[in-house]
């Protein structure tokens, strides 16, 4: 049993959990995920680790309550307990010095970019962060970024704070203003993460995304997480969460995560609502 330390709201809909998870906070690096199981009925989902101590032997964990069980997690309250927490699961990210990096994060993926610019800051890189989200009261972990970035340039969708357009307006900016960037890291959206790899495989700039596909088991036994990598199909829980966005068949990973949306309406087989199914008995 893992308990809750800490619970706040960090931006609409989207809640940030302190949690106790001594071995998991001891060994976590940036880009590992945990999956975990909320009871003894419950489904299994990865959640990406956007934070760690090991000194308190915590994990911090920031979750969109927009499924099933998010929504259920988005009940419990500190002093509850989570079942089950595997993990650090995934390979971490790969950051070494480099130059300059644009992280480039969508809603939800500022959580995953946080450790990984941090990490990029500590090892010399100088960092760029862009961040992208509906409206202010879905931006987040903007102090945080500001402490650990050269510059932090935000975006809304509705205008309501910084640049009113997409994320990707932001990064579309700093090449066309000439700003040399040897490396792009991108989380967020499925439609964002295949925007920015279009944009910087037309400049020849490196990019690296995080994948969040469907997994259920999350150890590399069940094909739920597949995706096609250049002319491989990998599993994102065991070679990944991050890979060459270059190579990346956003398409299909596209129409898979559909399979996932129907799935939370009503499993077409069961009838039931199981997120995390993998959209496996629909085929
Ligand atoms: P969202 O739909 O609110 O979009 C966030 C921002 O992404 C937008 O404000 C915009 O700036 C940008 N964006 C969206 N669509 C775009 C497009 N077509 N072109 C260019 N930019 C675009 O996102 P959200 O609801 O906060 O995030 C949820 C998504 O993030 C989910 O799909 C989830 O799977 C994904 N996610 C991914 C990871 C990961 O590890 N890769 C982690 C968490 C969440
Ligand atoms: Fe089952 Fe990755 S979640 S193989």
């Amino acid at each position: 049993m893992f308990k809750i330390l800490e619970k706040k709201a960090a931006a609409h809909n989207v809640w940030k959990y302190v949690i106790a998870a001594p071995d998991v906070a001891n060994k976590a690096q940036p880009g590992q995920f945990v999956v975990l199981r909320l009871h003894e009925r419950g489904e299994r989902i990865p959640i990406s680790i956007s934070d760690w101590d090991g000194d308190t032997g915590t994990i911090t964990l920031i979750v969109q309550a927009v499924g099933h069980t998010t929504r259920q997690l988005a009940e419990m309250n500190a002093g509850d307990h989570i079942l089950d927490l595997l993990g650090p699961l995934g390979k971490p990210a790969i950051i070494e010095p480099v130059g300059t990096v644009a992280c480039v994060a969508g809603g939800v993926g500022t959580a995953i970019i946080y450790p990984e610019a941090r990490r990029h800051q500590e090892v010399g890189n100088r960092v760029l962060t862009l961040v992208g989200a509906r409206s202010l009261d879905h931006l987040f972990y903007l102090e945080e970024l500001s402490a650990i970035s050269e510059r932090v340039m935000v975006a809304t969708d509705d205008g309501s704070y910084g640049h009113k357009g997409f994320v990707t307006d932001l990064l579309r900016q700093l090449v066309n203003d000439g700003i040399h960037l040897d490396l792009v890291i991108a989380v967020g959206p499925i439609p964002m993460m295949q925007a920015v790899s279009e944009l910087t495989k037309r400049h020849g700039i490196k990019t690296i995304v995080s994948l969040n596909p469907i997994m259920v088991d999350g150890t590399g036994m069940c094909g739920a997480c597949r995706v096609r990598v250049g002319d491989e199909i990998r599993f994102c829980c065991i070679d990944g969460p991050e890979f060459d966005a270059h190579q990346v068949d956003f398409s299909s990973l596209l129409r898979r995560s559909h399979l996932y949306e129907r799935s939370t309406d009503g499993c077409k087989s069961t009838g039931k609502v199981e997120e995390g199914c993998g959209g496996q008995c629909h085929k």
